[in-house]
Formats: C-alpha cells, structure tokens, sequence
C-alpha cells in the first residue's frame, strides 16, 4: 500500500507471554494493525489485545485488519447454556480501543453484526474462482457447497467461473462436533467438482463431500477455501478422502497458499483511506 511499517520490538518469554515495545511517537496516528487470529487463537488475540490498547492508549487510531477472524462460527449459542463468544471478541476488540475492523470472508452475517463498530468482510472469492478457473485443468465442473452456510459463497464462485453449481445438506452433531451428510447422492458422474468453504480446520466437511462426489462417480475434486487452517493431519487426511488438490489463500500460513488475498484488502483499505481526504 506504499504505508510506513512502525517499528515494534517484540519478545516472547520462556513461558510464552509476549511483550511489545513501539518506538515511534503515535500521537494521532491511525494505524493498521494487521493480525490474523488462527490457531493458537488465543495467543493471537492477545497479541492483537496488548498492541491495540497501547496504541490507542497513546493516542493513535486503530483500525485492525484481521485476514483470518478467529472464533467467527460461535456467533450464537447453538445449543441452551453455550456462550456467543464472538459477541465477546467483539466487546473485548472494542474496550481495547479498536475502532475498525477489516476481515476476510467472515463465517457469516450474522457474525458481523455482533461489532458495535464499523467492521467490513472483503471477499477472497474471485481470486479463488480466478485462480481455479486459469490455473486448475478441470472439464465443465460442477461447483459444491457442502453446507448451507456455504450456499452464498459457491454461488458466487460458480457465477464468476461460469459453473453450475449444487448443494449439500450437511448435519453437524452439536456435542460431538461429528458430521453426517444427509445427501445420499448427486448427478455428478464423470464430472469434476469443485467444492468451496470459507475454512477447513479438520477437514471433516470437505472429506464427507467429496466421499459423496466419489461415490456418486465424480471424476475429479477439487477443495477451494479461504482459510486453509487444516490442523494437524488434515491435509493427509483429504488427500486420502480423495481429494486430488487443495486450493486456499494466505490468510493464514498453509501449504496450500496458492492465491493473494493481501490485494482485495489493500484495495478495500485504499478506498476507506481515500474517503478520509
Ligand atoms: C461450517 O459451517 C464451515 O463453513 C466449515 O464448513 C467448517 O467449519 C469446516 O470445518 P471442518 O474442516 O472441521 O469440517
């Protein structure tokens, strides 16, 4: 974006506790404080906490760019007694002097409206759909939401490619976390399938999908998604569902960082900044 980058010093201790040191004056500065909340999500919050309190506390303006927004799918209490703890996040964003918020591809609307300040979900989408239709050799594909949730997003991604697309019906038990696909087929014979999400974290939803396009006899499928957290053996695990490639952004770090979402954000950043002058 052509920004100045302020100089910070950051030191973690032995048992992990961080400590930041800003050296410039920040006095009426508005800055970005650029921090993606994946896993350990916790500890990225903090980060996030610690740097925005001080900031504001010394009277810069912060807005915070957050690609990845961790705790996003908690946005209501699916089950009696569970806590919004994205409603927190946002209170806990809010009281730490954040002003702003800028997210990519947030899980929901619903989540959005939990800020009590501006907060705006710049979509990776066209990037992926670009990125799967010129680099992906795949014949007439057949787009795939795995879940309703989902259904926003792949129609979108299947407009810009020019696909049909199709939906699934997806039931994730609220105590074990375990996933049914309630779809027992589709008309995807010999076809290539491309099924989109906005994350993969275990992987469980795009493994249920795509043993379902296997065994209704698609040909080849592909797993587009914006955040690729895939925890721990995920990736290996897809592989083996019969995933035959893997396509996110780097929103967060993941081998599988094939497409630049910083562009769409500097955009996006560059019209608020415009609108200041
Ligand atoms: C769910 O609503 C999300 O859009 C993703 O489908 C889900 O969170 C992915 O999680 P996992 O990879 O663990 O199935």
């Amino acid at each position: 974006m052509g920004l100045p980058l302020l100089a910070v010093t950051t030191t973690e201790f032995p048992d992990g506790e961080i400590k930041y040191r800003f050296e410039e004056k920040l006095d009426g500065l508005e800055v970005l404080l650029v921090q993606a909340t994946y896993p350990p999500s916790g500890k990225h919050y903090m980060q996030l906490f610690l740097a925005s309190h001080h900031l504001n506390q010394e009277g810069a303006k912060v807005h915070a760019v957050m690609p990845y927004l961790g705790y996003a799918r908690q946005s209501r209490a699916f089950l009696p007694g569970e806590i919004v703890s994205l409603g927190i996040v946002a209170h806990l964003l809010r009281s730490v002097g954040v002003q702003r918020v800028t997210t990519v591809d947030m899980h929901s609307a619903e989540g959005l409206a939990l800020f009590s300040m501006p907060v705006y979900s710049v979509s990776a989408i066209p990037g992926l759909a670009e990125y799967v239709k010129t680099q992906v050799k795949l014949d007439d594909p057949v787009v795939v939401a795995p879940d309703a949730g989902s259904l926003k997003r792949t129609e979108a991604f299947a407009s810009l490619y020019g696909a049909k697309f199709i939906q699934f019906k997806k039931n994730r038990d609220r105590v074990t976390g375990r996933i049914k696909m309630e779809t027992d087929s589709v008309d995807v014979k010999g076809k290539d399938c491309v099924i989109v999400d906005d994350v993969i974290t275990t992987g469980g939803t795009v493994a249920a999908s795509t043993e379902l396009l296997k065994r209704s006899g698609a040909r080849k499928v592909v797993s587009a998604c914006v955040h690729a957290v895939l925890l721990g053996e995920t990736y290996d695990k897809l592989m083996k569902a019969g995933v035959d490639e893997i396509i996110g952004t780097n929103t967060v770090p993941s081998v599988v960082s094939k497409v630049d979402a910083t562009e769409p954000v500097a955009a996006y950043l560059r019209t608020i900044i415009a609108q200041r002058k």
